[in-house]
């Protein structure tokens, strides 16, 4: 029989240190059910002791994911853990996860703690969470560049406390595969406890060997759980990617022979969703889901996947859920097949109020759009669940002016808690106009660091979908808007990032500061 490997996903926390890429209660949510869909078999959902909202989010979808183990993160101390614990209460199956770093960096700059002290308080930590739950993983932070036989240490001794999964992390990236793969071997043959514990890898991709890292870890240190993220979103170049690790498994069982719970037709669509969500575009030409993963374009390849799909292709589109986009809904669509592909898609509106609202959204938009596809229907949620988070501006119109060789002009007019205003720019383009009499009005003063644009399907009837992040006094957000029409969107998308900005909710990087005793 197989090993199982156990697929960790922690999109919504580690995914979600990204710059940018913070996400709301509900948001976290609607990841949360397409996770379990996708059956992945640990969801980690955030940081409790972060903020209230981190605190929230992780307490709403404890109670209601039952299809996959839900699990929260704290630093190694007795706040955090009964913060995590909280959280978690009445989830149908939870995990306590600790980290502490152990290099001898980390330990001297960061902690300012000796190794007996970090050893001390990683045992502590331990013993303290056993008091909610069995299921205790732990990780010692900056695992790959920790002296081994210090972390020999540690491990054996929050094993003997009862953490039940150990996860070795590449924190900054700097792992290389053999090496890597050896460590964690040579951690499981030395340290005399190490049966009673499930072995697992974290690692980043500051190098581009997130994935390769870790399918060593598993194939030469029988490694039996991975953590990833959807589209290796992640801090700084990301985290292994979820749907790699999965598809190279799957693609190449007859090396790596293991086992994995994942529904693989859920991939694409979680990997759209995690996009539209955090406004991170995916790349076209990423394994499996770029928009390029299948598209043969090449005459040569066109004719060999013709006469026979393996000549080129290794895996099957349909097999990780590319469907041709399909036509879901038009104008003539009524309210009950609108709810109905809501159902389909796994959405759940908090109420019937919501329902409406987003169901006149479609309705406008199939005047404006003959065909309404499951991408459409994402963005309408989003743009939904958005006015109803933390809605400080709201978009009413735009007028907007451009010629050849005169200087394009913009009036629009904006809700500013309810009471519309108008204001007026110009600009070098219609975009840089329009953003310019937003600016005008509300002067804001924040930093514009990307805007992107991209067509949420295909052809020029599509809807584009524009990405704004704003930095201001050290923060970082993401404004994402829809709308046929690309001014439009980009007014939506900076609006959007405005809003985030003026919620003001602070989260705590559980890496960045002190550990907190
Ligand atoms: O990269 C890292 O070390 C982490 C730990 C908290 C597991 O994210
Ligand atoms: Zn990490």
């Amino acid at each position: 029989m197989s090993d199982k490997l156990i697929i960790f996903d922690t999109t919504m926390r580690d995914g979600e240190q990204s710059p940018g890429a913070s996400m709301t209660r509900d948001e976290k949510l609607r990841i949360a059910r397409q996770l379990e869909r996708l059956k992945v078999d640990v969801i980690e959902a955030g940081f409790p002791a972060a903020s209230n909202g981190d605190f929230e989010a992780v307490s709403a979808i404890a109670q209601v994911i039952k299809g996959s183990t839900v699990c929260a993160l704290a630093r190694a101390n007795d706040r955090d853990i009964s913060r995590a614990a909280e959280a978690l209460k009445g989830a149908a199956s939870g995990r306590l996860h600790m980290f502490l770093a152990t290099s001898a960096l980390h330990m001297e700059k960061k902690l300012r703690m000796s190794p007996d002290q970090v050893f001390e308080q990683a045992r502590q930590a331990v013993r303290f969470a056993r008091q909610f739950t069995d299921n205790i993983e732990f990780s010692p932070e900056d695992g790959s560049r920790s002296d081994p036989d210090f972390l020999a240490r540690v491990l054996e001794a929050v094993i003997a406390e009862g953490a039940t999964t150990i996860n070795i992390p590449d924190t900054v990236g700097y792992g290389v595969p053999e090496l890597f793969g050896q460590l964690v071997r040579s951690l499981r043959e030395r340290i005399p406890n190490s049966d009673k514990a499930v072995w697992s890898v974290h690692c980043h991709n500051d190098l581009g060997m997130a994935v390769a890292n870790s399918l060593a870890a598993v194939k030469i240190g029988g490694a039996r759980q991975v953590e990833c993220t959807i589209n290796g979103l992640g801090e700084r170049a990301g985290n292994t990617s979820l749907e790699e690790i999965v598809m190279a498994c799957r693609t190449r069982r007859d090396y790596y022979d293991l086992d994995i719970g994942v529904d693989t037709s859920q991939i694409v669509p979680a990997s759209k969703l995690v996009s539209q969500i955090t406004g991170f575009l995916v790349q076209p030409n990423k394994a499996v889901v770029g928009a390029n993963a299948f598209a043969h374009a090449s005459g040569i390849h066109q004719d060999g996947v013709l006469k026979s799909r393996d000549t080129y292709e290794i895996m099957r589109a349909e097999d990780v859920g590319w469907n041709a986009n399909k036509i879901v809904l038009g104008k003539l669509s009524g309210r009950n097949a609108f709810k109905q592909r809501l159902d389909e898609l796994g959405i759940k509106l908090d109420s019937e109020t919501e329902v409406n609202e987003a169901f006149v959204r479609f309705k406008e938009l199939a005047d404006r759009k003959s065909d309404i596809y499951d991408e459409d229907i994402l963005a309408i949620v989003s743009e939904e669940e958005h006015s109803h988070d933390n809605e400080f501006y709201r978009f009413v119109s735009l007028s907007q002016r451009s010629e050849t060789g005169e200087r394009p002009h913009a009036r629009i007019v904006f809700a500013e808690q309810g009471k519309e205003r108008t204001s007026e720019g110009e600009g070098n383009g219609p975009v840089d106009a329009t953003l310019n009499a937003v600016e005008r009005a509300v002067a804001s003063g924040a930093e514009m660091v990307l805007y992107s644009v991209n067509a949420i399907t295909t052809g020029t009837q599509s809807q584009g979908e524009v990405t704004v992040r704003l930095a201001k006094g050290g923060r970082i957000v993401n404004g994402v808007g829809a709308d046929p029409d690309i001014i439009v969107a980009s007014a939506k998308a900076y609006l959007a990032a405005l809003n985030k900005l003026h919620s003001k909710s602070e989260r705590l990087n559980p890496q960045h500061g002190p550990a907190a005793a």
